[in-house]
């Protein structure tokens, strides 16, 4: 049975009694309205530990002022069933007064320069703070050996294994691959904000990054690339923030095409921002 858990005070009970027996703990944190994404961490988790902590908690610091944060889809039935199902041992439910016991105005803020201000970072400011500042915070009070994140948010992981190791956090981080819906589209909580009659112009988004890696390995160059999957993306009916090929840090390659590469891309459709990347 998962044990849903509301006290910090119960929390740490919890975990210190399974660290006395010797058993290593795993953190899975989301936002909630899980889907198969979600759960393949939960599950990638048990592969590298005995117990599965997942936290439920709608972050308000990571959502800009013109974002989704109210009308963010909450739905704990069923988030607690699925996690139970997929080997989850507790849901961390916090309180937004437990989170910032100070208030979200006077809380420590956790900043990662560099990666952090690009792409995501350029778009939705102060977005990697709040996910650095919450995230920090989990850390702290589940005390994971390991916690998975998705490869979804290639960004977010990069921001938060940096994090890691810049202010020594003894937790191992786990990248979970991409969970997609038949059609290609990426899993995401925000998909159902897609309306039926721009919902099978979501497609289009992974069938650009697969054409873009193609072009990409096929000798084509990086800025031709990204303007073809931008127009393409545009001419989809899509307001692109970003289509780019990066570094696998991030950083803008040069002429050589040899080595690792991600594209990644951010496109309105409709009143939802979606985002997705290719690594190759
Ligand atoms: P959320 O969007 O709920 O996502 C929680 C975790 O699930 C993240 O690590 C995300 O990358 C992963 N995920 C989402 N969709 C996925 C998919 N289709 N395939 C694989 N993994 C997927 O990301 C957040 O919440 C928040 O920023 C959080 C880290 C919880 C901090 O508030």
């Amino acid at each position: 049975m998962i044990e849903t858990v509301t006290e910090l005070s119960r929390l740490r009970g919890v975990v210190s009694g399974w660290k006395r027996d010797g058993l290593r703990v795993a953190l899975v944190p989301t936002m909630g309205n899980l889907h198969a994404g979600h759960y393949s961490l939960v599950k990638l988790a048990r592969e590298h530990a005995d117990k599965v902590v997942s936290s439920v908690f709608v972050n308000p610091t990571q959502f800009g002022p013109n974002e989704d944060f109210t009308r963010y889809p909450r739905t704990p039935e069923a988030d607690t069933s699925g996690l139970e199902q997929a080997g989850c041992d507790v849901l961390w439910l916090p309180t937004v007064e437990s989170m910032y016991p100070f208030g979200v105005e006077l809380a420590a803020n956790v900043h990662v320069p560099g990666v952090s201000s690009l792409l995501e970072g350029a778009h939705r400011p102060g977005h990697f703070d709040g996910v650095c500042t919450v995230v920090s915070r989990l850390f702290n009070q589940v005390q994971p050996d390991v916690a998975a994140f998705g490869r979804k948010d290639y960004q977010q992981l990069a921001v938060i294994q940096q994090m890691v190791a810049d202010l020594a956090f003894p937790i191992q981080i786990l990248g979970g691959e991409i969970v997609r819906e038949a059609d290609g589209l990426a899993m995401s909580s925000r998909n159902q904000y897609l309306t039926a009659d721009v919902r099978p112009q979501a497609t289009v988004i992974r069938k650009v990054l697969l054409a873009a890696r193609d072009a990409y390995l096929g000798g084509a160059e990086r800025v031709a690339v990204e303007q073809e999957a931008a127009a393409r993306l545009q001419a989809a009916g899509y307001l692109v923030d970003y289509a780019v090929v990066r570094m696998p840090d991030l950083s803008e390659p040069g002429s050589s095409h040899e080595g690792a590469r991600v594209a990644l891309v951010a496109a309105k459709l409709g009143n939802t921002r979606l985002i997705d990347n290719i690594e190759f």
